[in-house]
């Protein structure tokens, strides 16, 4: 599925849509001269977590509680920043009021050149994370088997404008962050004598608040979505922590002991606790569905975020299902069937190392030991459905700066899998601190060296002065520029080029 541009959209509104200093008002055409509410706007504009969450957030005041792990002050600014980014955009599609996550572009905006303009539709352009195959992609070995989850990533209008942008870079060029042959060329530019903690590309943003303007920061945030059928219950599967599951060192979600059969025609309420599942409930499970559950809670599909997939999206799901795989669900979608929400990373640059937050549904009881995280702590803010999420973060390696002890923190439907080294001992940022560019670009189709990931969590890298970084260029803890910049345009097919072409 490719998101379109609305060709008849004023400019000044696309280019609003991306960049949080524009006015948030978007031009109108002379003759209307009434306020439309925002829904009345052909198209999904991008918005950013709104005024009173805390958002983007004072860097030396986070950074000192990173530094000195003041982990419940952590803890309160990451739920500020899930009830911020949860909370209703007021706009919707297909009957679903979208978050304000659920408006942020996609890879398919800003890795091409479309970019991040007004979207005809949610980008969610169904896809198994990369991060999972990498691995083995590099290794040359086929996927894990036990790689089934589906997920995409969207970026807030801070992060999309950020790599819709040219950005300037040695040996007086610039470069787009969103193009391999770029980044390569800006990885063989450094001079023989750039020290290793400035071979990266130019941070992304964050601006303070500033009198009366409100700051913005970069968002990126990684959903992983699960079909439920419109029709009878559908399991989904609910963390318990890796004992409960058939495969404990790997302990995906399709292995796990513990579901829930979320039924569309329940209760409305999103607070409507689990229930352990009656017989008859347990009967109308919907056929084909291939997870080991051996457990079975019932609730209302309220309690987990939803939306109706359209004809389209089914389409993609199915699609992406035999290829890739389904979360291990072994169901097909249909239009009226609903994606749901298993959990969803989220890092932000407040800080310069970024904070890191992971969120996975969990309602009812936290699991076992809190492993890797719980509801605790949750802000008051944080409404509805959302509030069945559990979280974890990761906004240092350690536990503060002074500390030997390694940050885990992982997500339970995403970093259990095989194609992961280690990941259920993982912390976000020790991995995403090995996202680097190198070059020159080989093989076929061609791609982009990248370091590969830690293969153990058991001390802190060294961000600035790692003797590894020495031939590569960091991606400012992004691995999505790495993974998702596109490749330069096939060569033309022409008979053999003169030497001097060949050897230039
Ligand atoms: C083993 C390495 C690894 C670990 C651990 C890891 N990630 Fe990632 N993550 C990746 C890779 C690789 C991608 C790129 C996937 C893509 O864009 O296709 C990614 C994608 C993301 C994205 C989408 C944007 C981006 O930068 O690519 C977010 C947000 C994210 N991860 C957050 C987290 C958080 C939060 C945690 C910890 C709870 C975490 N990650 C743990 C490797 C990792």
């Amino acid at each position: 599925m490719k998101m379109r541009l609305l060709a008849l959209l004023p400019a000044a509104l696309l280019l609003a849509a991306c960049n949080k200093e524009a006015p948030t008002e978007p031009a109108k055409p002379a003759a209307e001269t009434a306020p439309e509410p925002e829904v009345a706007i052909a198209g999904i504009k991008p918005v950013d977590v709104p005024a009173g969450f805390g958002y983007p957030g004072n860097r030396d005041e986070f950074q000192a509680w990173a530094d000195t792990w003041q982990i419940d002050n952590i803890t309160t600014a990451a739920w500020n920043l899930w009830a911020g980014m949860t909370s209703n955009s007021g706009q919707s599609w297909n009957g679903t009021e979208l978050p304000v996550w659920d408006t942020w572009c996609g890879n398919e905006e800003v890795f091409t050149a479309k970019g991040c303009v007004t979207l005809e539709r949610p980008a969610r352009a169904f896809q198994k994370p990369s991060q999972i195959g990498h691995t083995a992609l590099r290794a040359g070995k086929a996927l894990p088997s036990d790689t089934q989850v589906v997920s995409f990533n969207k970026f807030n209008p801070a992060m999309a404008n950020y790599l819709g942008s040219q950005h300037a870079g040695p040996g007086n060029a610039n470069y787009s962050y969103v193009a391999m042959q770029d980044l390569a060329n800006l990885n063989a530019a450094w001079p023989a004598e750039t020290p290793i903690s400035a071979r990266k590309v130019e941070e992304t943003p964050y601006q303070p608040d500033n009198g009366g303007t409100e700051g913005f920061t970069a968002i990126e945030t990684k959903p992983v979505i699960f079909v439920v059928k419109a029709t009878g219950l559908t399991p989904m599967p609910l963390w318990m922590g890796p004992q409960q599951s058939t495969t404990p060192a790997n302990a995906t979600p399709e292995t796990w002991f513990n579901c829930v059969l979320l039924d569309p025609a329940g209760a409305a309420d999103p607070g409507t606790a689990p229930v352990p599942a009656t017989p008859a409930q347990i009967a109308q499970i919907v056929p084909g569905s291939t997870m080991a559950c051996k457990n079975y809670l019932y609730a209302p599909l309220a309690t987990i975020y939803n939306f109706k997939m359209d004809a389209a999206e089914a389409a993609d799901w199915n699609a992406l299902a035999p290829n890739s795989g389904d979360g291990g669900q072994g169901l097909t979608a249909a239009e009226g069937d609903f994606g749901v929400l298993g959990g969803m990373h989220v890092n932000s640059k407040a800080i310069v190392n970024w904070t890191w937050q992971t969120f996975w549904w969990q309602p009812g009881a936290d699991a076992p030991d809190n492993f890797p995280g719980s509801k605790q702590g949750m802000t008051d803010n944080v409404a509805g459905a959302w509030r069945n999420y559990a979280m974890c973060t990761a906004w240092n390696q350690t536990k503060g700066n002074a500390s030997k002890d390694m940050v885990v923190c992982f997500n339970p439907f995403l970093e259990t899998s095989s194609g992961i080294p280690a990941g259920q001992t993982s912390n976000c940022m020790s991995c995403h601190g090995t996202a680097t560019a190198g070059s020159p670009l080989s093989g076929s189709p061609l791609s982009l060296p990248t370091l590969s990931y830690p293969a153990a969590y058991t001390q802190p890298i060294d961000f600035n002065n790692d003797p590894r970084y020495a031939t590569f260029t960091r991606t400012d803890f992004s691995w999505a520029i790495p993974s998702n910049a596109f490749a330069p345009p096939a060569a033309p097919a022409t008979p053999a080029a003169p030497a001097s072409e060949a050897t230039r």
